[in-house]
């Protein structure tokens, strides 16, 4: 038994679930008012046989104990599972190398040192004078200063290293941590930071985890940051994301700067929602790390980044790489559809030139409150830079025009959105529409080699030697499929048998052990899917947590440049989940190789089965609702209910028609000389 089934075996997920909300009984389950969202009208189902939640209302999200523990108290997988195993008196192992988590500990513990050490000299030192006097010309007030726990690098070799010597810190440790730098040829080491305002940086839960200098005066470099440590990566770090993480959330927006100072300034002029990404162009990393709290995002950039296409780009890329979000949504009349609905949503604010949002709020807090406020989406604000700048009436300037935007469009994951820019762009450059969506379409083409498609994959790695996919008749063997995961039949489970089983969760390893054996038939089933038009696989298809959570990690893993590698995949994965992984992993090679026209009809039959299966349990569960709904005559909601009873009816009998489909030929797969493609 895994250590989330223990965890979960012992927690009463209706006691658990009764601390937020007052449950009802209704039927086998129990409901109320959604706890993640305003109602009047319970929506909100827990199923105590399954150990498992679903919202039917606005957010139309479900899950275990251990997503409700993040949902609710905003935290991530591995502080819900320690909350959870303290409340089950579990024990959780150690991480294996309690040896880096002491050196972790002490590496925080050295950086408060440090901090603490800069602070007194600026508060005190009469050498800190042109520091007290540089901040007090920059209008940073002391309370500002102090919160931010500004300090000062006085101009010596090595007065923070002796001092952190008295304090019992060898010089390696405090090398590794950062604050000092070695010079080989003297075998010596030395005050990394020197003669600068030192402003501490603290992750998320506001421990220093590196420091930036900044000179007092113009010599170069600006501004000094800790070199790579094991506490610091420059690439996820978020500058005031400790100060700024409650506002982002009450605000579901947060406004994104490029410095620290502009972020000092915004906190000091009330704007608490502001963080900054270190200088560099805003990471995939970041993003995910902010939209825990917001999918709302408002980037200023600075005049020159901000009309470069590159930067527009990077942006663009990140956008589309983070998750898209799949959700049964109530819509009008009570009729539920699957929504897909972009986790990002990112707009630009293009500062001034030559001016950043430290010098807007000190001089005029309204206007930057009014620059936040017209912030536009990112696409169309790359299209007005670039039509800002070009000729639309000289047949070149369409052609550029055309040519910088098309990159842009095709990225666009969503069709709906790629069609609206496409006829955008078709008016704005008075071109024929289809004309357009060609060149988006070979634009997409051009850069496809950052998603190799599974057919250029296997290409790639049979020139690298590996033996070419074998072809294979129709009665090759079979791939190992739990006994029922294909199963043809189109025979519905009992809805109150299936309501009363605890989740199967074999069918889903197995889904996930070949996905981890063939990362491509991810990318290839995200393609199935769309023809077939059936929504995507989702993290919501998975019952269990932690294949929720290694799922998310691989199309995280996925949407990036890396080529796969299970090692490496594993180092983005929180450890909790290795021994998870390493079981998948090894469920995978068990499975018998089999060739790859049955191995993708068989994951999209899994795929299917896990839908129906989810499309069954809301079933059940309306089921109860609408029952509610006729004792207590409340009509509107008996409506809304029977529509949902009929959209999930016919949601299922697509599928149904689908899968006949492809047990009659395996849909859209056709045979050819070189192997297998997609029709
Ligand atoms: P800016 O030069 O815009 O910083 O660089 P700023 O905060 O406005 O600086 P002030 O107002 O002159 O003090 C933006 C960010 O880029 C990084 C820093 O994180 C800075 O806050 N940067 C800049 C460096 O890391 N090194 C540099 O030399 C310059
Ligand atoms: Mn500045």
């Amino acid at each position: 038994m895994s250590v989330t089934d223990d965890i979960k075996a012992r927690i009463d997920i209706v006691d658990l679930v009764s601390r937020y909300v007052p449950l009802k009984h209704a039927g086998r389950s129990y409901k109320a008012c959604c706890p993640f969202h305003e109602e009047r009208t319970p929506s909100f189902v827990v199923s105590p046989d399954r150990g498992t939640w679903h919202c039917f209302g606005a957010c139309g999200e479900g899950g275990d104990i251990f997503s409700f523990v993040m949902k609710k108290e905003n935290v991530d997988f591995r502080d819900a599972l320690q909350i959870l195993a303290q409340e089950a008196g579990v024990e959780l192992q150690q991480e294996p190398e309690g040896e880096d988590n002491r050196e972790r500990e002490r590496l925080y513990e050295v950086n408060a040192q440090a901090a603490h050490f800069f602070r007194n000299l600026l508060h005190r030192s009469p050498l800190a004078q042109t520091a007290r006097a540089y901040l007090k010309n920059r209008g940073v007030n002391a309370s500002v200063a102090e919160s931010f726990q500004l300090g000062f690098a006085p101009d010596s070799w090595d007065d923070l290293r002796d001092h952190l010597v008295s304090q019992g810190y060898e010089y390696a440790f405090q090398h590794k941590a950062g604050l000092l730098k070695y010079n080989e040829d003297r075998d010596s080491y030395y005050d990394a930071f020197r003669n600068r305002l030192m402003i501490p940086i603290c992750d998320r839960q506001g421990r220093i985890v590196g420091f930036g200098g900044r000179v007092l005066d113009d010599s170069v470099p600006k501004y000094l940051n800790t070199a790579e440590t094991p506490l610091f990566h420059k690439s996820s770090v978020i500058y005031g994301f400790d100060k700024a993480y409650r506002a982002i959330r009450d605000a579901d927006a947060v406004v994104i700067v490029e410095g620290y100072m502009d972020v000092i300034a915004a906190q000091q002029f009330g704007f608490a929602n502001v963080v900054a990404c270190m200088g560099t162009a805003i990471t995939e990393d970041q993003l995910r790390q902010l939209q825990r709290y917001t999918h709302n995002f408002i980037l200023a950039l600075d005049a020159d980044s901000a009309g470069q296409q590159a930067t527009i780009r990077g942006l663009n890329q990140a956008r589309q790489a983070l998750q898209r979000v799949t959700k049964p949504v109530f819509g009008p009349g009570g009729r539920m559809r699957l929504e897909e609905r972009l986790a990002a949503n990112l707009r630009i604010v293009a500062l001034p030139e030559g001016r950043d949002p430290d010098d807007i709020v000190r001089e005029d807090a309204d206007l930057w409150a009014q620059l936040v406020q017209s912030a536009q989406p990112l696409v169309d604000y790359y299209i007005s830079v670039v039509t800002a700048q070009t000729d639309l009436e000289s047949a070149q300037g369409k052609a550029q025009t055309v040519a910088e935007l098309t990159p842009l469009i095709a990225e666009l994951g969503d069709d709906i959105e790629r069609q609206h820019y496409t006829q955008l762009l078709s008016r704005l450059v008075q071109v024929d529409e289809q004309t357009i969506a060609h060149r988006v379409q070979s634009a997409g083409r051009s850069f496809s080699h950052r998603r190799p498609q599974p057919d250029e994959r296997s290409n790639r790695q049979q020139a690298a030697g590996s033996p070419p996919p074998v072809e294979q008749t129709e009665s090759g063997p079979r791939v190992g499929l739990p006994n029922s995961a294909v199963s043809n039949s189109s025979q519905p489970p009992k809805p109150g048998k299936r309501a009363a089983a605890r989740p199967d969760v074999s069918v889903e390893r197995y889904l996930l052990a070949m996905l981890l054996r063939e990362p491509n038939l991810l990318i290839w089933l995200s393609q199935m899917t769309e023809k077939l038009e059936v929504p995507p696989l989702d993290v919501d298809d998975l019952e269990d947590i932690q294949h929720r959570e290694i799922f998310a990690g691989l199309k995280r893993f996925l949407a990036g440049d890396e080529l796969w590698d299970v090692e490496h995949f594993q180092e983005t994965l929180n450890g909790d989940l290795h021994e998870a992984l390493a079981e998948l992993m090894l469920h995978g090679l068990e499975l018998p190789e089999s060739d790859t026209v049955s191995i993708r009809e068989a994951v999209v039959k899994v795929l299917i089965r896990l839908r129906r299966e989810r499309l069954w349990s809301i079933f059940s569960s309306i089921n109860f609702l609408l029952q509610d709904a006729q004792e207590s005559g409340d009509r509107q909601a008996l409506l809304g209910y029977s529509v949902a009873i009929n959209t999930n009816r016919r949601e299922r009998h697509h599928l149904d028609r689908v899968l006949a489909s492809i047990n009659r030929a395996p849909y859209g797969v056709t045979r050819t000389e070189q192997g297998v493609r997609i029709a």
